[in-house]
C-alpha cells in the first residue's frame, strides 16, 4: 500500500508525544548505531533534537568515535524503545550534517554550562583524569565569561534521512504489531510483518 509522505512521520510524532506524556527522563533517548571503516558496527545513546519529513536529527562532538565513523559510512541506524509504552521504533538510513545555521540556532537554546562542556569535551579522546576534564572547563569557561557562547566549529548535528522505518507494538503472547514503512519516490510503501 502506498501512503502519504507525512504517515510515517505523522505517527513517530504521536508515539514519541505518548512517550513525553509518560516517560520519566529523556523520551527523545534513542540508540544511534554506526559502522566503522573495516564494517564494525558500534551503538550508543544520543537525543533526539528535531524530526520532521526531511528527517531524525540529533548533535554530538565532530571528532567523536561516531562522528568518524559517519565519515567513513553515512548509513546509521536509530531505535527508540518506550518501557511505559511498549513501544519500539526503527529507522535506518544515510546522515547528511545539519546547516551552520541550524547548528549555531541550536547550540544557542542550550543551557550555558552545557555550552561551555561541548567546547571542554574531546569527545571519544583519551582522559588523563577527572581534573584535566576540569580544568579545561575551567578554562572555557573563564575564556567565554562574558557575552554568548559560540559553538565550537568541532560541535554540530547529522540529519538522518530515513529509507526504512518500523514502529513495533507489544501484543499479548508475543504476537507483536509490526508495521513497516519503507521509502518509494516522494511518498511511502507500507506492509505488516510477522513478529
Ligand atoms: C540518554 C543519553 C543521551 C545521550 N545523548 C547524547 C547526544 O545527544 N549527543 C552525544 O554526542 N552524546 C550523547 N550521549 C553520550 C553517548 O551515548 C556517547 O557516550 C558519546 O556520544 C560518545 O560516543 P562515541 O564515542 O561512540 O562517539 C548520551 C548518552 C545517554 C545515556
Amino acid at each position: 500500500m502506498t501512503v502519504t509522505i507525512d504517515e510515517p512521520i505523522e505517527l513517530f510524532r504521536s508515539w514519541l508525544k505518548e512517550a513525553e506524556d509518560a516517560e520519566p527522563i529523556n523520551p527523545n533517548a534513542m540508540t544511534l548505531a554506526t559502522v566503522d571503516a573495516e564494517g564494525r558496527p558500534s551503538a550508543r545513546m544520543v537525543l533526539l533534537k528535531d524530526v520532521d519529513e526531511k528527517g531524525f536529527v540529533f548533535y554530538t562532538n565532530l571528532a567523536s568515535r561516531k562522528a568518524d565513523d559517519l565519515g567513513v559510512n553515512l548509513n546509521a541506524a536509530l531505535c527508540f524503545y518506550w518501557k511505559t509504552l511498549a513501544k519500539q521504533v526503527r529507522v535506518e538510513g544515510a546522515v547528511a550534517p545539519v546547516s551552520d545555521v541550524e547548528a549555531d540556532e541550536y547550540f544557542a537554546s542550550r543551557a550555558k554550562l552545557s555550552q561551555l562542556g561541548a567546547w571542554a569535551s574531546k569527545q571519544s579522546q583519551p582522559l588523563e583524569g577527572r581534573m584535566a576534564l576540569e580544568k579545561r572547563v575551567a578554562r572555557y569557561t573563564a575564556k567565554f565569561n562574558i557575552g554568548t557562547v559560540p559553538r565550537p566549529e568541532f560541535w554540530s548535528g547529522f540529519r538522518i534521512a530515513p529509507i526504512r522505518i518500523e514502529f513495533w507494538k507489544e501484543e499479548a503472547f508475543r504476537l507483536h504489531d509490526r508495521t513497516v514503512y519503507l521509502r518509494d519516490g516522494e511518498g511511502w510503501t507500507t506492509e505488516k510483518l510477522y513478529p
